[in-house]
């Protein structure tokens, strides 16, 4: 089977798997021939997808992380607030997944909009137990951690849909309601005996950024308990892949490369690796481009951080990346076009608000390089992208400064270290400035220190250096810390 977005899906097609409704129940059984009448349904109830099964994908098989059966009662028991029910089936979630062996989290989540917050419950409980399992906890702990999933956002059913599904930006004020649900669910179990200082503790500090920006209290990591650093992780992490109105769903890819960047500023770095270890990059069953500009969809990943899957093109021929014939050809990473438009941007900075957006200017001649910047950086950070030193001036005349820059060396006219001794002496601007250059000679090196570069990159680069270099010059703290 492979997974097609809802507006690819036409009659006659075939269902890879059962759909379920918000309370569990099965909508449509698992080899259900599409019609126009169910189409529209299914997008009417806010549907992203489906899992379908064709002649082309038979032989790929995405199965589900626990069965069907016990999400659906999850759900249900989320939705009626019944927190002693929530306690059975965090166990319950703990034993289907410590029974499962290697976990690979491929399947792509099929719900309606409606239910978000009860879904998204038991998707955070299912995360952290995966979590806790790669990082060797006990079962005891991890049915704790997925009891804490469950019950994380009790307090969500509290804030008002106009708020909670709001689609534009978030006013002062709402946000502020918006940031009580987490007090709201804590309240509603700190008085019972029978959920542990554990529990309690993850759940009303669910929002709270390693580097003390987070809420309600903005308690730093050392002040964490590893419970609240996992549950802070499996949160985002489906928050990302889901379907909200107000942004669409980010790829694996997307929410790997977010994951990893947001290390030591959002996440405990230890937190996020052992939630990775399980995320495929490219899951199975689903469509990708190929550099070459042909459709294929994911057969198999050899391991789980697999760059060259083995593929299916659309003619039915399967071919294998790691053969040597096909080193030339890459997966284009999912970036669909909308998590690239405006609007989604600000839906992303809406999510991670409580964390400080620092702006950087990426000033290069090559507009490739630009977008490869773009690319690698724009997850984390406000980019100004300008093509030459002159129109970096002119931007720091008139505008607040930036928190750093990316600064070409090599460009025609008026090379980067000039455009840097210039933003000094002439704005008398004191902003870091890393050098990028294909040039490593000791020349411009010493060029570059003369004028207090604050770092020098080589190219051909790798993105996680560069991510690490922006890091370090801004906040003085490195990857490894
Ligand atoms: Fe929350």
């Amino acid at each position: 089977m492979r997974y097609i977005r809802m507006s690819q899906i036409t009659p006659g097609m075939k269902l890879g798997t059962e759909i379920f409704d918000s309370y569990g129940r099965v909508l449509l059984g698992g080899k259900a021939e599409l019609t126009e009448d169910y189409i529209s349904r299914l997008k009417y109830l806010g549907f992203d997808g489906l899992y379908i099964s064709d002649e082309l994908s038979a032989d790929i098989s995405v199965e589900p992380i626990i069965s069907p059966f016990l999400r659906g009662k999850g759900i249900d028991c989320v939705r009626r607030q019944d927190i002693d029910g929530c306690k059975q089936i965090a166990k319950e979630m703990v034993a289907e997944i410590i029974d499962k062996g290697p976990i690979s989290i491929d399947m792509t989540d099929l719900r309606e909009c409606d239910d978000y917050t009860y879904a998204h419950s038991v998707n955070v409980a299912l995360y952290c137990a995966i979590i806790g399992l790669s990082m060797g906890m006990d079962e005891k702990s991890l049915e704790e951690l997925a009891f804490a999933g469950l019950l994380h956002d009790l307090g969500k059913m509290s804030i008002p849909s106009e708020i909670l599904n709001k689609e534009g930006r978030l006013t002062q004020e709402e946000y502020q309601i918006m940031k009580s649900h987490a007090k709201i669910s804590y309240d509603a179990i700190k008085e019972r005996w029978d959920v542990t200082p554990n529990v309690k503790v993850a759940v009303l500090y669910h929002h709270e950024n390693v580097d003390g920006s987070g809420y309600p209290t903005g308690i730093t990591g050392d002040e964490m308990t590893l419970y609240t650093k996992i549950i802070h992780v499996a949160d985002v992490f489906d928050a990302l892949l889901s379907k909200r109105p107000y942004k669409e769903p980010y790829s694996a890819y997307e929410v790997s490369e977010y994951m990893m960047g947001a290390c030591g500023i959002m996440f405990d770095t230890d937190v996020v690796l052992a939630l990775l270890k399980h995320v495929p990059l490219y899951p199975k069953g689903t469509e990708m481009i190929m550099s070459d500009g042909r459709h294929c969809i994911i057969v198999e990943n050899k391991d789980m951080h697999n760059l060259r899957p083995i593929i299916r093109l659309m003619d039915g021929t399967t071919i294998n990346l790691m053969d040597k014939e096909y080193y030339n050809i890459t997966l284009v990473a999912a970036v669909s076009a909308d998590s690239i438009s405006r609007e989604s941007e600000e839906a992303r900075n809406e999510m991670i608000q409580s964390y400080k957006r620092y702006k950087i200017m990426v000033v290069d001649d090559m507009v490739t390089n630009l977008q490869m910047i773009r690319g690698i950086l724009e997850y984390f950070y406000d980019l100004t992208l300008l093509k030459n030193g002159k129109q970096a001036l002119r931007y720091l005349e008139k505008n607040e400064p930036v928190d750093a820059i990316i600064m070409d060396v090599d460009m025609p006219g008026m090379d980067g270290i000039e455009a840097a001794r210039r933003i000094k002496e002439e704005l008398h601007k004191d902003i870091p400035i890393l050098f990028v250059t294909t040039l490593n000679d000791g020349e411009t090196v010493a060029k570059c220190k003369a004028v207090g570069a604050a770092g020098y990159i080589v190219r051909p680069y790798q993105p996680a250096y560069i991510k690490s270099e922006i890091k370090r010059i801004i906040t003085g703290r490195g990857d490894a810390e």
